[in-house]
């Protein structure tokens, strides 16, 4: 089961934190794949990492923001591996900041990345997957994306880019689920990265959230990981449209 042998997958945002766990996964699943985010050289350190465990990858700068950058990216995975079966977007930012102090641009800034970084990458690949009438996009939303009774103080900018992403997911499901895309989210709860750093840092911070998970620990990468391999799986064939939490039952709680 969850054998990706055969398939090529993008990994956006990839060359640390989540990013870096589902490229490694996805790898060991047996794809193909393409290791991408802003810095090329950092890229290729997982790409190497990768090639160590036997497996095919190559390194792509790409800044997500930018639609050139990322029919590039699209282009020289064609070209390299002939094909785009799995696209995983999961750059992103998240800047903490009071929601009387975030400036226009800083919100545009998190908008840019967030949300519409997803959608260029979804078009761009979603274009190559029509042609081969099948492949999988997975969206990397998260439990603060709204409607979930959980809420995030000062990450006004980042809340609503993820809820933006949970209902990009909704109607792509529709309009590309009938060509043999299946679109999916996973809403990740507290992961240990980069990203989670500045929160889990503060020790009563952290013993509150661990206080209101019912796993008793924060999330790892390989977590979410595990859920993007099967998400992008054959047997997840009949799931689209879907947000997966991977929380440890926080929202339970
Ligand atoms: N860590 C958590 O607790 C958590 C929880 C829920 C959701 N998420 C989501 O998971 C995803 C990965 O987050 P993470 O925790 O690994 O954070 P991270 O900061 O460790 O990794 C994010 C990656 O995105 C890259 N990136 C930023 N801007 C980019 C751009 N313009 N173009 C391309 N790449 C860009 C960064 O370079 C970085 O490598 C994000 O979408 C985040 O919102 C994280």
């Amino acid at each position: 089961m969850f054998d990706l042998s055969g398939k090529t997958a993008i990994v956006t945002g990839a060359r640390r934190g989540i990013g870096r766990g589902i490229v490694l996964a996805l790898a060991e699943a047996g794809a193909d794949v393409v290791v991408s985010d802003i810095s090329q050289e950092d890229c290729q350190k997982v790409v190497e990492e990768i090639e160590g465990l036997g497996k095919r990858a190559f390194a792509v700068k790409c800044d997500v923001t930018q639609k050139s950058e990322v029919d590039e990216m699209v282009k020289k995975t064609v070209e390299e591996f002939g094909k785009i079966d799995i696209l995983v977007n999961n750059a992103g930012i998240a800047p903490l900041k009071p929601f009387l102090e975030i400036s226009e641009e800083e919100w545009d800034k998190v908008l840019d990345v967030n949300l519409k970084g997803y959608f260029l990458c979804a078009q761009a690949a979603a274009r190559e997957m029509v042609k081969q009438k099948s492949g999988k996009i997975v969206n990397i939303a998260s439990v603060a994306m709204g409607q979930m009774g959980v809420g995030f103080a000062n990450l006004a900018h980042y809340c609503a880019s993820k809820g933006g992403v949970a209902a990009l997911t909704e109607e792509l499901c529709l309009e590309l689920t009938p060509k043999g895309i299946n679109v999916n989210a996973i809403a990740p709860g507290v992961i240990e990265t980069p990203m989670s750093e500045p929160i889990l840092a503060d020790p009563e911070v952290k013993k509150g959230l661990l206080a209101r998970i019912p796993r008793g620990r924060v999330g790892q990468p390989e977590d979410v990981a595990h859920a993007v391999v099967f998400l992008s799986s054959a047997e997840a064939d009949y799931i689209s449209g879907a947000v997966l939490t991977v929380d440890g039952g926080w929202l339970a709680g």
